[in-house]
């Protein structure tokens, strides 16, 4: 496993072997079942090509009314619980002491991408966001705490692991592009992304 810094983000490439992934994979299936992948839609009201959505006791929505978390998926049903292997990866990595409010789940399909952003609507940045990387390689792209400046792109594969904490935590980060099919892990392709985050 390579660790890399890379402005303050904790790079653990290859964190996941292959059968850690593939068990991430059957505990993520009945939550995906349970609550289903949506399409959200920014305030503005653009679709986002990424679709999304979350275990833990809040999930991560937007729709017109904002970006925010909340108790419920949009059809009205309470999230089901982040999974013991996850919440495990967050004890190992991040903290012992106190578990995420949220996992969530972004999927790329062909063509997905999420452009430059901040990781803004928790109430406490002292906490860091992990990332989780499953299936389709995915090019991401790191900024700074504001919108301009030069910024650095960096592959992320099947198994790789994100800490986004302390100077990092702020950062604007984005997905341009991932390469459709690239990995076997997923049976029809894409790219599973996990952030596990302290909301409240
Ligand atoms: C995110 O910023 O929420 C997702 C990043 C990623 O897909 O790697
Ligand atoms: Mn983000």
């Amino acid at each position: 496993m390579a660790r890399l810094l890379l402005r303050g983000f904790d790079i653990r490439k290859g964190y996941l072997d292959g059968a850690a992934q593939t068990q991430l994979i059957d505990v993520l299936r009945p939550i995906l079942k349970s609550a289903p992948l949506f399409h959200p839609t920014t305030p503005s009201g653009k679709q986002m090509s990424v679709r999304m959505t979350s275990a833990g006791g809040l999930g991560w929505v937007s729709d017109k009314a904002g970006y925010r978390y909340q108790d419920t998926h949009p059809k009205g049903a309470a999230w089901p619980a982040i999974p013991d292997v996850i919440l495990q990866m967050w004890k190992d990595l991040c903290s012992p002491d106190r578990d995420p409010d949220c996992c969530l789940i972004n999927y790329y399909g062909e063509g997905a991408r999420m452009g430059l952003h901040q990781d803004k609507d928790e109430a406490d940045f002292s906490w860091p966001v992990l990332s989780v990387s499953l299936g389709d390689d995915a090019l991401f792209r790191i900024g700074n705490t504001t919108r301009s400046g030069k910024t650095e792109s960096i592959w992320l594969n099947s198994g790789d692991v994100v800490i986004m904490g302390g100077p990092a935590r702020l950062a604007y980060h984005g997905i341009d592009r991932i390469r459709f099919g690239s990995s076997r892990l997923l049976p029809k392709g894409g790219r599973i992304n996990l952030t596990l985050r302290v909301a409240t």
